[in-house]
């Protein structure tokens, strides 16, 4: 007979971590690990523009029938609009997704149909699940540098230099803003530069979007992507709506590719539903409903905004709160980074002993969750860094 063995599978550090520590029975534990954003009370609310939606859907939907494989045209259409408004001279193709890690699935699913001997360019430090999931689809990777941890600055000049080595063909994964884990996203002015460069080397430019509306606002925060669609003719872009809307768990995503040529748009969304369908067929419904019903309610749009607008200040609050309390020990970069991450140059043992003697809880890289730093626990986290000799 034979034995179905399976090879211990690679767990996700920060899943441990979930589990440690909420098993830490320490009263003055701090949670700077999982990537969700938390209020003042550590928690993780659900927004009111979505709990009426909710409850609007809820009174009016008729059925659950199937939606179809690249999910509600609408829903897609109207995210689009938030994205992109009608890019002059660019056609627009695009499926909802599963969350931001379905719509980078089928981003990369249609880029190796397009370029199979290619090779994909992932900036480090990274979001981890990046290079895994683009590599499980058999794209060929390869790393260009994006930001020292240790000296706190975008490498751009390197950057550049590598990304010039890439051939014609080759993809080059963007963090459209926010960027995860290190806060540091380009100026407009490097975006432009990089753009210049994406364009001259024909290079495929593929955006994540995963934190659109947490950094300067949801105008700004697309600048960067506008700039790369407006140099590219083709342009792949992947958002999501797990933290913009607090819809992690339900899975709200769409991918978009934008083109020159209405004729590869109509391909491209043809080949988005038969990618799906081969992988999880059709996205769920739910979450993408509410999203669609907020964005074409003007008062529920109203209120979505005021309350992203709520989280962006009390991040931006925690950073300021951070840097000043930590400016002793050199922690004043935190107010100059964007979004929910900051990544501090800490060793493995200063790690561990955050951890284990102090019950502060961050990723082994040094990334903290700059939304789950309350204020009470402040001087309790900067004490620690004190203790285990953080300084930069
Ligand atoms: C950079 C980045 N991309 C994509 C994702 C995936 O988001 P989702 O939960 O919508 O799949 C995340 C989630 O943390 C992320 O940080």
């Amino acid at each position: 007979m034979s034995a179905f063995t399976l090879p211990e599978p690679s767990l996700d550090p920060l899943l441990n971590l979930i589990s440690q520590y909420r098993a830490d029975t320490r009263s003055n534990k701090i949670d700077l690990g999982v990537g969700v954003y938390r209020d003042d009370n550590g928690h993780t609310p659900v927004l009111a523009a979505v709990k009426t939606a909710e409850a609007r859907l809820y009174e009016s939907q008729d059925s659950k029938s199937y939606l179809g494989l690249t999910g509600d045209s609408d829903f897609v259409d109207v995210l689009g609009n938030l994205l992109f408004q009608s890019p002059t001279g660019r056609s627009v193709a695009g499926a909802q997704t599963p969350g931001g890690s379905g719509a980078l699935r089928l981003a990369a699913e249609l880029y190796k149909t397009a370029y199979p001997d290619n090779t994909l360019w992932v900036g480090l430090p990274t979001w981890p699940n990046h290079l895994p999931l683009v590599e499980s689809v058999g794209i060929k990777t390869a790393t260009y540098p994006y930001f020292s941890r240790e000296k706190q600055a975008l490498l751009f000049d390197s950057m550049l230099e590598h990304l010039s080595n890439a051939s014609a063909g080759d993809a080059v994964l963007l963090h459209g803003c926010c960027h995860n884990p290190t806060g540091a996203d380009l100026s407009s002015t490097q975006w432009s530069e990089l753009a210049t460069l994406l364009a001259d080397k024909e290079l495929i430019p593929i955006v994540d979007l995963a934190y659109h509306g947490l950094g300067d606002g949801l105008l700004q925060d697309l600048n960067g992507t506008r700039t790369v669609i407006q140099h590219c003719p083709q342009t792949l872009v992947a958002t999501s709506c797990s933290k913009n809307f607090g819809l992690y768990r339900d899975r709200v995503g769409a991918v978009y590719m934008v083109a020159d040529n209405k004729a590869l748009a109509i391909r491209a969304q043809a080949y988005f539903g038969h990618v799906a369908r081969r992988i999880y067929s059709m996205p769920p419904d739910h979450g993408a409903a509410v999203v669609k019903m907020i964005l074409t309610d003007s008062n529920l749009r109203q209120e979505w905004q005021t309350e992203l607008g709520t989280m962006v200040q009390r991040l931006n609050t925690l950073r300021k709160a951070i840097a000043a309390a930590g400016a002793s020990i050199g922690l004043e970069f935190v107010s100059e980074q964007k979004g929910m991450f900051s990544l501090l140059p800490l060793s493995p043992e200063q790690v561990d002993s955050l951890i284990g003697d102090h019950a502060v809880y961050l990723a082994g890289d040094g990334r903290i969750n700059i939304a789950g730093c309350q204020p009470p626990h402040l001087e309790h986290f900067i004490e620690s860094l004190k203790s285990v000799d953080f300084h930069f």
